[in-house]
């Protein structure tokens, strides 16, 4: 990567030249008709990022024009990256990252033949209360920092390895030092102490518990599994929480079939996560939500890394896909079933073993986490959306699959910022 400096501000306009396929996620934007192309990619691109967003995207012949109508002066720093592909920051939607200790033991055992259970939760929430707020405040940052060297600029996290009071509130404070797209998960699993009482803790949980964590977080999710909570605890945990006004997102479907992601789309969840088995019914209701042009529907978030870590039968995004349903890819990194924050192998495995075509799979891995958040400002790299980028050390998105486990990320703008 070469860079020429020019002197500027403390908000620097940056001139990115010679991209070899840049993905915008915004075809409209840039001239591309969005059937050929849903993802908008223009080649031999330039892009122009300033005051923290987006201020221009288009062919490279075009951008001399572009950046002296939209910024009336010469950038304040020109980097040209040399035919490399560039793409929006990775949305990762689903995170558990606020815990202690790990679980390679399990891992181990797993490997060994023995199946994932959600009774392994409770395993890191007795380490997670016995740490202290700095030791959990390092994990978390170490685990941000390695998601962001993968090209990560948005990230959501949860609660959920706390659950008391205490706990959970410590949990979505820290969590809301390194993002805005906190998630309170109070109802993770049933905790040793409340084993006799499930009913009770979900009491806690829609009472004091949710009245200490709303400050803090956007959003409200539950377990919806056998071994966590039922689709009737689901529904009062997530009612509560919407109407403490938080959004709603749901785990559900992961170990075997259920109600959980009927309940999420009868709620209007934002997200339901996981959906690795789902009926005939469940892929209609997703669908349904979609229809009309509605752009709030309920997004169905893969989340490959756990099919990966805990071998069990992958989604079929295909069948998701070709059904009209909208799709997130994110990692649910968390010490139990996918110990990684790597969004690129989210898109590696996505295509590898679900069925995704990689524009599919980049898609979902930007745009699709943007939607899952609901957050129009990210996930695409039309004027006016937050310039987060990430440069591919690869002439092509492609690489981000055929090439797995090897450090593609080249470089990183958060905000307009080199972020890496
Ligand atoms: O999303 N499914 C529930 N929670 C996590 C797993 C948490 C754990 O095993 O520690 C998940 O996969
Ligand atoms: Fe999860």
């Amino acid at each position: 990567m070469r860079e020429v400096e020019h002197p500027g501000g403390s908000h620097p306009a940056t001139l990115i030249l010679g991209i070899g396929e840049l993905t915008t996620n915004a075809p409209e934007a840039v001239g591309v008709d969005p059937v050929d192309d849903p993802t908008g990619v223009v080649r031999d691109a330039a892009l122009l990022l300033d005051g923290g967003r987006v201020a221009w995207a288009g062919p490279e012949r075009a951008c001399a024009a572009g950046v002296e109508e939209v910024l009336g002066r010469a950038p304040d720093r020109v980097v040209g990256v040399e035919g490399r592909a560039v793409l929006p920051g990775f949305v990762d939607s689903h995170s558990h990252l606020v815990f202690a200790g790990d679980r390679s033991g399990e891992f181990e055992a797993r490997m060994a033949g023995r199946p994932y259970a959600a009774g392994g939760i409770r395993t890191t929430v007795a380490a997670t209360r016995a740490a202290s707020d700095d030791d959990l405040r390092a994990n978390l940052r170490r685990h941000v920092d390695q998601a962001r060297a993968q090209g990560t600029t948005t990230l959501e996290t949860k609660s959920g390895y706390g659950l008391s009071v205490a706990d959970e509130e410590r949990a979505v404070r820290l969590a809301r030092e390194v993002t805005e797209e906190v998630t309170f998960l109070g109802a993770h699993v049933v905790p040793p102490e409340h084993a006799e009482d499930p009913d009770g803790y979900v009491d806690l949980v829609v009472g004091d518990m949710l009245a200490a964590c709303a400050p803090h977080a956007r959003w409200v999710d539950v377990f919806c599994e056998t071994g966590a909570f039922t689709p009737e605890q689901s529904r009062r945990v997530l009612e509560a929480g919407a109407a403490a006004g938080l959004g709603v997102r749901v785990h559900a479907n992961q170990l075997g079939p259920g109600e959980g992601v009927r309940l999420a789309v009868d709620l209007g969840a934002a997200a339901v996560d996981h959906c690795t088995y789902l009926s005939d019914d469940d892929v209609a209701a997703l669908a349904g939500s979609w229809a009309g042009g509605d752009a709030q529907g309920t997004v169905a978030t893969l989340l490959p890394g756990v099919e990966f870590s805990t071998r069990q039968p992958y989604p079929d995004a295909r069948r998701l896909l070709d059904a009209g349903v909208v799709l997130a890819l994110a990692s649910d990194c968390n010490p139990g079933s996918s110990y990684t924050s790597s969004m690129p192998l989210m898109v590696a495995l996505a295509v590898r073993e679900t069925g995704m075509t990689v524009a599919e799979a980049v898609s979902a891995a930007t745009a699709g986490g943007a939607r899952a958040l609901r957050r129009p400002d990210v996930g695409h790299l039309a004027p006016g959306a937050r310039a987060d980028v990430v440069v591919l050390d690869a002439p092509s998105r492609t690489h981000l699959a055929y090439r797995p486990g090897v450090p593609l990320v080249h470089a990183v703008w958060k905000d307009g910022h080199p972020a890496r």
